[in-house]
């Protein structure tokens, strides 16, 4: 599999061997109990009950753990993976290291209950300077980092975290499996919302957990088990089916935003971009190091609220949501979901829409928009 080209993997990823009669990707199984063998109960096949077992849901964890390179178990969203994972593994007493400058809910969680719980929880912004790691438990970073698109060197803060005695999580949402491999890296797990690039039809939420301990993944999928945070068999097999696109929806994202990098950087009404894939950016140096390819997803600072809403208004190709990694372009001023943004910070996702359409459409909303007050 490994010695394929992106696109042939995500299409085959976690196919059944061709059968005569028997679709490509088999139908969603809809089972809460399955019948059980009367003398042998649940040891006598692969299914008892719906909450552990479920092989649409395997398929699909087939297809992300060949992507990632390790043993995956995906989860009802990414926040129940992220949480799944922290709470697995941190106990009363142990210390944890998670970005400052990352996915807002999961500081408020280490917030509301890690910290309740007795855990140490130390934010770090994703370019550090990351602290002494002796007697840290876990390390987790999101690189690039939503939403201000930071990256961090994952070999090197793997081996300090190694060093030290900790584990090192990577989020991978932002980047997907074909952006980067982080157990590659020296990352002992990764963790990520699916719900975005990963099948990016803006129509399912999902998340998961890879890694190559078995340890490791036996206490994830005894949370699981014990805890529900299951994905429903339905969104596990459009998840599978969306999948299947990964490298042709990247592939325009990415060439969208490259586009679009483009008209902001040479726009004085423009200040503050970020994209990890242009030279001038400062994330630029380690991201093509270690990524393979730049995600669809920039940012930028239009001034103000009213700004960011007039051009937004006027653009035709780009619509207010938050999230990222869908087919359509969205834009999201991130202040008003709390996080520590500027009040024009913008968060763009560039759909796969057709380049020049998009940039056109981008260019004329910007003059309609006016400048900042
Ligand atoms: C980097 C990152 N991690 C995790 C999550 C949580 O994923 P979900 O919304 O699928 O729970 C998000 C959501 O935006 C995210 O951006």
């Amino acid at each position: 599999m490994n010695e394929w080209g992106d696109g042939t993997r995500c299409v085959h990823a976690g196919l059944p061997e061709p059968a005569p009669g028997q679709p490509f990707l088999p139908g969603p199984v809809f089972a809460a109990p399955y019948h059980l063998d009367p003398w042998q109960g649940p040891a006598g096949g692969p299914n008892g009950y719906g909450r552990p077992d479920n092989p649409t849901r395997r398929l699909l964890e087939d297809a992300v753990g060949e992507l990632e390179g390790g043993d995956c178990r995906v989860f009802a969203s990414g926040q129940a993976a992220i949480t799944g994972l922290l709470l697995t593994l941190l106990r009363p007493g142990d210390t944890v290291v998670l970005p400052s400058d990352g996915y807002y809910a999961v500081r408020a969680f280490a917030a509301g209950t890690l910290e309740a719980m007795g855990v140490r929880v130390v934010l770090v912004p994703t370019v550090g300077p990351y602290p002494d790691l002796a007697g840290v438990r876990l390390v987790l970073v999101e690189t690039p980092a939503n939403p201000g698109l930071d990256v961090v060197d994952v070999a090197a803060l793997a081996e300090r975290a190694r060093a030290a005695g900790a584990l090192l999580a990577v989020d991978n949402t932002t980047a997907t499996p074909l952006g980067q491999r982080p157990l590659d890296l020296g990352a002992d797990v990764v963790v990520a919302s699916g719900t975005k690039a990963l099948t990016g039809h803006s129509d399912l939420l999902l998340g998961y957990v890879a890694s190559r301990s078995t340890e490791l993944i036996e206490a994830v999928t005894g949370w699981r088990k014990t805890t529900g945070a299951i994905p429903g068999a339905f969104d596990a097999w459009l998840a599978h089916r969306s999948l299947a696109t990964m490298d042709l929806r990247l592939g325009r994202q990415s060439a969208n935003a490259e586009a679009v990098a483009a008209l902001l950087a040479g726009r004085a009404d423009v200040t503050g971009l970020r994209w990890p894939g242009r030279p001038e950016d400062p994330a630029y140096a380690v991201a093509s190091a270690q990524m393979r390819r730049v995600p669809g997803v920039l940012s930028f600072d239009l001034g103000d609220a009213d700004r960011v809403a007039r051009f937004i208004d006027a653009a035709r190709l780009v619509v207010a949501a938050t999230s990222f990694g869908g087919l359509h372009t969205t834009a999201d001023r991130r202040a008003q979901w709390g996080d520590d943004t500027a009040p024009g910070f913008v968060r763009l996702s560039c759909g796969v829409e057709d380049t020049a359409d998009l940039v056109a459409d981008m260019a004329a909303a910007l003059d309609a928009a006016g400048g900042p007050a």
